[in-house]
């Protein structure tokens, strides 16, 4: 039997997560991950903050800071981050674990004993007027492969290239902007050289992997490998651990992508059971899938393996399932160039699960994929009005007609039969699209069971024959229950949240994969209360998640900001008891200086309300005045004044009107 040990690309310390690493490495990754669990797959899943290299030594220039309390903040807002959109990692570590150093040494001294590793002397830009080294990101200039303005002395993000900063047309200092000269350094290297073959061959042992996968990876044994410096002149990250290396630090990028190794030793550690991570990395029964984005492709499919296959004994990638960029209006998001969207500021509005959906539907698979909030929005009500909406209608008929619990059904008929073997279908189409990584199709296959249940629903027409032939209701009802669980089921992997709250509704709780399709809920079954599971957003809710920032062309600072409420169903509205009523008396309440405390009559009684008026009705315009009162609320005391209600007045942007019944309407008179 193979086991998983899957990984999402440890982020950088350096900011917290933006929704393109999410939709890249860490949304897809948990889909896989909660799918294989409910296969009861044995997979643990790994990651953890990247904390050292330029990225983090820049921010702390940049904040006034130091390293350290730069990586100590961020790693634990990423954490929450993660924990707020339920990306389900085993193990969640940092690269600042002493263990981790530990290894890393280790490792670096044994590929340095096997001949993998070279001492060398090396051109490095230097910054005369900073009076330092420029390792990688410390030098900006223009990309030598794609002409990019934008490329940094690590890499370029416009076209993916790995990059040598000494390549870079026009370099300058990233913290001062002047042009650095070239010294002399001395550095270590990794001989990529010595895996040019070896990596040709085995990449071709994997031509399942994703063809931009392959593409790159062939592109790059195609310019030959070289060796890389895998040390640099920084004061921040793990020291080489050498006489002689003083000032020296292992390159982030050869230090990190070991940082999944000493995660998982952590996590085994943890569970005091310290050696269980080689069950995973050094078993070759184990499946090594890694989450990345493109831009990582050529660290985890040329240095990784390469890396691992020197040391021996450890297990190489099974699977890279690189995706393409999410873009914002064709642009990447970036952190250090502030075109982002922060996960933090979507979780402080809306709920995970909208954001999952939306994402897992438009994944960039396959290519660059463009986020907009219209499109957010659209998937966000697609949600509701399939899926949603089927489970609703169909807990809340079972409440209606059969006290809420699953009926007896007479024997299927055609349609009953059909729904059943299209859910089977369902489950094991998308066991396989799962299985293979094309979440996104999956998903949507998903969704069209939903649609299938609610025709099934709308042409079994329940409410009709809840009047003239309960036994066909009865029938209707309890298949769409097992429609409903089976999608619950389903769409577990992808919206946990909402899946779980529906489990509640139906008081089922199976994250079984096999038990979609089958019949789970017997009649007699009690179901629970039915809740409104997701609502939907109406146009220009994302202005509330701006905060003064321009997103998706929409310039909203002067804007207010529109409220998010959950649509209500009508005859939710329909409890409302509103009633015409005339103030006869107003007074003030004391030490308040916006309250009044009203006396209305409603007909056939009075009743005392406090109402936030006072700064816009004198004593005068309200006396005599008709409003229009919520009666059935219950009673508040306001400054320990009570209130009986409340009465409705339009507020925009603190300009407060009273709602008007018209001059015939009579106290008392109710409001539809
Ligand atoms: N920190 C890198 C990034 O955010 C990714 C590192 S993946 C690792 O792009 F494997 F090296 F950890
Ligand atoms: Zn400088």
């Amino acid at each position: 039997m193979p086991r998983y040990l899957v990984t999402s690309a440890l982020p950088y310390a350096n900011g917290p997560t933006h929704l393109g690493q999410i939709a890249g490495a860490y949304l897809p990754a948990d889909i896989y991950v909660r799918f294989l669990r409910m296969c009861e797959e044995d997979v643990i899943f790994i990651c953890g903050t990247d904390e050292h290299g330029v990225p983090i030594t820049l921010k702390a220039e940049q904040l006034g800071i130091t390293p350290r309390e730069v990586v100590d903040r961020f790693h634990e807002e990423i954490k929450n981050d993660f924990k707020g959109l339920g990306i389900s990692f085993d193990n969640f570590s940092r690269t600042e674990n002493s263990e981790h150093y530990r290894f890393t040494q280790g490792v670096f001294l044994d590929l340095l004993e096997k001949g993998h590793i070279t001492e060398k002397l090396m051109k490095q830009f230097y910054c005369e007027k900073c009076k330092r080294y420029l390792p990688d990101r410390y030098v900006n200039g223009t990309c030598p492969e794609c002409a990019s303005l934008n490329a940094r002395g690590d890499q370029c993000d416009d076209c993916g290239n790995w990059l040598d900063a000494l390549d870079l047309v026009n370099p300058v200092c990233a913290i001062c902007g002047s042009t650095p000269v070239q010294r002399e350094t001395k550095q270590w290297f990794l001989r990529l050289d010595q895996f040019q073959n070896w990596l040709g061959k085995w990449y071709e042992n994997h031509g399942e992997w994703k063809k931009n996968v392959l593409n790159y990876c062939r592109g790059w044994l195609k310019k030959g490998l070289h060796e890389r410096a895998i040390t640099s002149d920084l004061d921040w990250g793990v020291p080489v651990p050498l006489e002689g290396a003083r000032g020296k630090v292992l390159y982030v990028w050869f230090e990190a992508l070991l940082g999944y190794v000493s995660s998982t030793m952590e996590y085994f550690a943890e569970k005091g059971n310290p050696d269980g991570w080689k069950d995973y990395w050094q078993n070759p029964d184990c499946r090594l899938v890694q989450f990345i984005g493109k831009d990582n492709i050529v660290f985890h499919a040329v240095i990784e393996p390469s890396v691992l296959h020197g040391l021996g004994d450890f297990i190489l990638p099974w699977n890279i399932p690189a995706n393409e960029y999410l873009n914002i209006k064709g642009e990447k998001f970036s952190t250090s160039r502030g075109t982002a969207l922060w996960t933090k500021d979507y979780l402080d509005h809306l709920p995970p699960d909208p954001l999952r959906y939306a994402l897992a539907i438009n994944a960039p698979e396959n290519r660059d994929a463009d986020f907009t909030w219209d499109e957010f929005r659209s998937k966000n009500n697609e949600l509701a009005d399939v899926f949603g909406n089927f489970i609703n209608r169909t807990i809340k008929f079972a409440h209606l007609y059969f006290d809420g619990k699953v009926p007896e059904p007479a024997e299927a008929g055609s349609a009953e039969e059909e729904l059943m073997a299209s859910a089977v279908r369902t489950r094991d189409e998308t066991e396989g699209m799962l299985r293979k990584f094309q979440l996104k199709a999956a998903c949507s296959r998903i969704m069209d069971l939903a649609r299938e249940g609610n025709r099934y629903f709308d042409q079994a027409q329940p409410w009709k024959t809840a009047k003239n032939d309960p036994q066909a209701c009865a029938t209707s009802i309890y298949y769409s229950l097992q429609i409903a669980d089976s999608l619950r089921i389903l769409l577990a992997p992808f919206i946990p949240f909402t899946s779980e709250k529906t489990g509640e509704m139906l008081r089922s709780t199976s994250l079984l994969w096999n038990d979609a399709g089958k019949e789970c809920l017997p009649a007699g079954h009690q179901l629970g209360t039915p809740e409104i599971l997701l609502s939907k957003l109406k146009k220009g809710f994302e202005k509330v998640m701006a905060k003064g920032e321009t997103v998706d062309g929409i310039d909203d600072s002067n804007s207010p900001e529109v409220p998010i409420k959950e649509s209500i169903a009508y005859d939710e509205f329909m409890k409302l008891d509103m009633r015409v009523g005339l103030i006869t008396e107003v007074h003030d309440i004391e030490g308040a200086d916006k309250l009044y405390r009203l006396i209305a009559n409603m007909g056939d009684h009075t009743r005392q309300l406090v109402a936030g008026m006072k700064p816009y009705y004198s004593k005068e315009e309200l006396l005599n005045r008709k409003v229009i009162v919520l009666v059935n609320l219950q009673p508040v005391s306001i400054r320990g004044v009570k209130s009986n209600g409340m009465i409705l007045a339009s507020d925009g942007d603190g300009k407060v009107f009273l709602l008007e019944p018209g001059s015939d309407a009579m106290p008392g008179d109710s409001i539809r």
